[in-house]
């Protein structure tokens, strides 16, 4: 296996994620591209390669200033409590990166500056007008006969008509060049399954890409012309650039090995960003890969379904590896894949644990009862030659699985392997007579490939497997992944590595930070108001009985806590989708929070008796569930006017 280019230089390995927009925090499908990467980057320093693994977050646009604006923060405080987020998802999932860049970064502008100077110099930015539409959820600029019913085509949702100064990029200068580069590089856009599509649409000609804007500031200043601000896309394709500290370092891991992100993005990747490559001199990627969606329980996540899987909270409740373990060994990079948390559960426990942990363990524990370390081997079977042959065969599949960027299909073929040891250890029967020559060849020899299983398996599950090396004492490279290191007399130890998962569905409250838009008379009823609030993603009509205690004005804009799984019911005959927290008294509870921002979630819809059995109080001034404070991302909630500790919530 080729772990050197020439002498003692390591191969170098430069693995990417896109960076991740600060709008809102992280979700499931955030953390799935992320641990792609991490997995990949994982198995290339198993193959002892030198990585550089960058992630990061994008900060400028328009959208994160409506963001910031909504949430009532100057762009630069919002931004920086938001990327914390993304770091964090980065520590509680395991995710090795050697960089984390933000478009903040007085790094990064400066070389957006310095490249768009270049870029210009090169003949390729000109000023003109935009006039066109532009969807600020996805940042992306669209000519009138691209749209769908008038919206979107790529997200369905509303689009802005601009019409304003701007300079260009000429993308279109590129068609060629890119069309030249896709047929010598066959594997640049992977998986082959959306090639094709964006072939096509180039081969149908480019337009030139507007890089600037002029109707807010919230980006980089355009060195060419101070007025406007650079596309927040131009900016952000460049972190791939600005990731590195030094020139020095830029050049030892230039060009991206493999850049991973989802579908929706992979033009930006295969054709702006090659094209702006081309425009800079630069070398190309190797490899551009394009995932599907995650969708949860069969459908589209979206905040206004109310299913976003929150990955903090699936950590905690069946861990980093546990996550892991099932994204790659359910979903297939190539397709859109279903996010279940039963189904999670039923697979880190037949394939993790039942296939592999329980076969490590009754391995190892059965050479410690047995035996003073690992048992010395006489001839080899049959037997004992086909399980190697398994084993040499399945490492180099798993090894071109890696090569060619598909993890997925690496972790069903080790699984394979840690089938075939179970199904070679239950026939060995060593409990029979551990003392033959038979059961201490079968067990050297059975300990020898489950090593080597462990190590295969080490990015998919990373936490449990360093500690099953530990157990066993032992730590190779892949180079050596078929190699019996475990020699006769080592000492191991035996521990049982992961307990067997439970799915619980905690029933609670779901808790929103939201927005009072606006409050109406109920037609119907003297004390109520009918109120529009803002929770992120959509609005809610509740009906509220707060008359008694509250002006329309005095409610008016204030950020409350929405209780939002309660099932819609009809108060004189107008719909309730949801309610207010207040205190018995009638004090409402509110808080600092960004709208949108969850408390406490929970998928499944309550009915109101449910609701009031639980216990919701204010304590020491603040909201608590069961006598633990309710957090909503870093804010609590508090009643709007002091009120007695102990005061009950509904
Ligand atoms: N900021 C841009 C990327 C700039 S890269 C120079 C952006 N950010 S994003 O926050 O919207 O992240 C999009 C990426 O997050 C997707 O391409 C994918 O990697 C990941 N995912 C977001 N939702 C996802 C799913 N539902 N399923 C799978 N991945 C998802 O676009």
């Amino acid at each position: 296996m080729d772990n050197y280019l020439s002498g003692d230089t390591l191969k170098k390995y430069y693995v990417t994620t896109p960076i991740y927009y600060v709008n809102d925090v992280p979700h499931i499908g955030h953390a799935f591209t992320s641990l792609f990467a991490d997995v990949m980057a994982r198995w290339h320093r198993l193959n002892n390669e030198d990585v550089f693994f960058l992630t990061g977050t994008d900060e400028h646009g328009k959208k994160i200033e409506k963001a910031a604006a909504k949430s009532g923060k100057n762009p630069k405080d919002f931004v920086d409590q938001m990327s914390e987020s993304f770091k964090q998802l980065c520590k509680t999932l395991n995710i090795s990166n050697d960089c984390f860049i933000r478009t903040t970064d007085s790094r990064h502008k400066k070389i957006v500056k310095d490249i768009i100077q270049q870029v210009a110099k090169s003949g390729d930015i000109y000023k003109g007008v935009y006039s066109g539409w532009y969807c600020v959820p996805d940042e992306t600029y669209w000519i009138e006969s691209q749209l769908v019913d008038g919206k979107c085509p790529s997200c369905s949702r509303v689009v802005e008509k601009i019409s304003e100064e701007s300079y260009f990029f000429k993308l279109s200068n590129y068609q060629d060049k890119l069309l030249k580069f896709y047929k010598e590089h066959p594997e640049f856009i992977q998986p082959e399954n959306r090639k094709q599509e964006i072939i096509n649409r180039v081969q149908q000609g480019l337009h030139d890409l507007s890089i600037t804007r002029s109707t807010f500031n919230w980006g980089i200043e355009f060195p060419l012309d101070k007025k406007h601000v650079v596309y927040v896309w131009f900016d952000a394709l460049l972190s791939y650039v600005s990731a590195f500290s030094s020139e020095k370092n830029r050049q030892k891991h230039w060009p991206p090995d493999l850049q991973v992100m989802a579908k929706e993005i992979l033009w930006f990747h295969s054709v702006i960003w090659p094209a702006m490559l081309m425009s800079m001199k630069k070398k190309l990627p190797e490899a551009i890969f394009a995932h599907g969606w995650l969708t949860v329980d069969g459908r589209k996540m979206s905040k206004s379904v109310g299913n976003v899987v929150d990955p903090f909270e699936m950590a905690e409740k069946y861990s980093a590896d546990a996550i892991r373990f099932f994204l790659f060994r359910d979903i297939s990079l190539e397709d859109d894949g279903d996010f279940s948390e039963k189904h999670l559960v039923e697979r880190v426990n037949t394939e993790l644990i039942d296939n592999y942990c329980n076969l490590f363990y009754r391995i190892t524990s059965f050479i410690v009862r047995n035996y003073q370390g690992i048992p010395t081997p006489s001839k080899f079977s049959k037997n004992e030659n086909e399980l190697i042959r398994n084993l040499n065969k399945t490492a180099s599949a798993v090894e071109n699985h890696f090569k060619t960027n598909r993890p997925d299909k690496a972790l069903t073929d080790v699984l394979k392997l840690s089938s075939e040891l179970n199904k070679y250890f239950q026939e060995l029967k060593p409990w029979e007579d551990p003392n033959t020559a038979k059961a201490k060849t079968g067990l050297y020899v059975a300990a020898n490939v489950l090593n080597s299983i462990t190590h295969m398996l080490l990015p998919f599950a990373p936490v449990t497997l360093q500690r099953a090396q530990k157990i066993l004492n032992a730590k190779m490279n892949w180079k050596d992944i078929t190699t019996f290191e475990l020699e006769p007399k080592q000492k191991i130890s035996a521990k049982i590595l992961m307990e067997k998962l439970e799915f619980k569905e905690i029933i609670v409250p779901k808790l929103i930070a939201g927005n009072i838009k606006s409050v109406s008379e109920h037609p119907n009823a003297d004390k109520l108001y009918v109120l529009e609030v803002d929770i992120g993603a959509e609005s809610r009509q509740i009906v509220a009985a707060l008359k008694s205690y509250y002006t329309p004005g005095q409610l008016k804009n204030r950020t409350v806590i929405v209780v939002a799984n309660l099932e819609p019911s009809i108060i004189r005959s107008v719909e309730s989708q949801g309610m207010l927290l207040a205190c018995e008294n009638g004090v409402l509870l509110e808080t600092k929070a960004i709208v949108g921002t969850k408390g406490s979630d929970c998928m499944k819809k309550i009915n109101y008796k449910k609701f009031s059995e639980f216990n919701l109080r204010v304590e020491k001034g603040k909201l608590t569930l069961d006598g633990k404070l309710v957090m909503f991302g870093n804010q609590q909630a508090y009643p709007e006017r002091k009120v007695v500790d102990g005061t009950r919530v509904m």
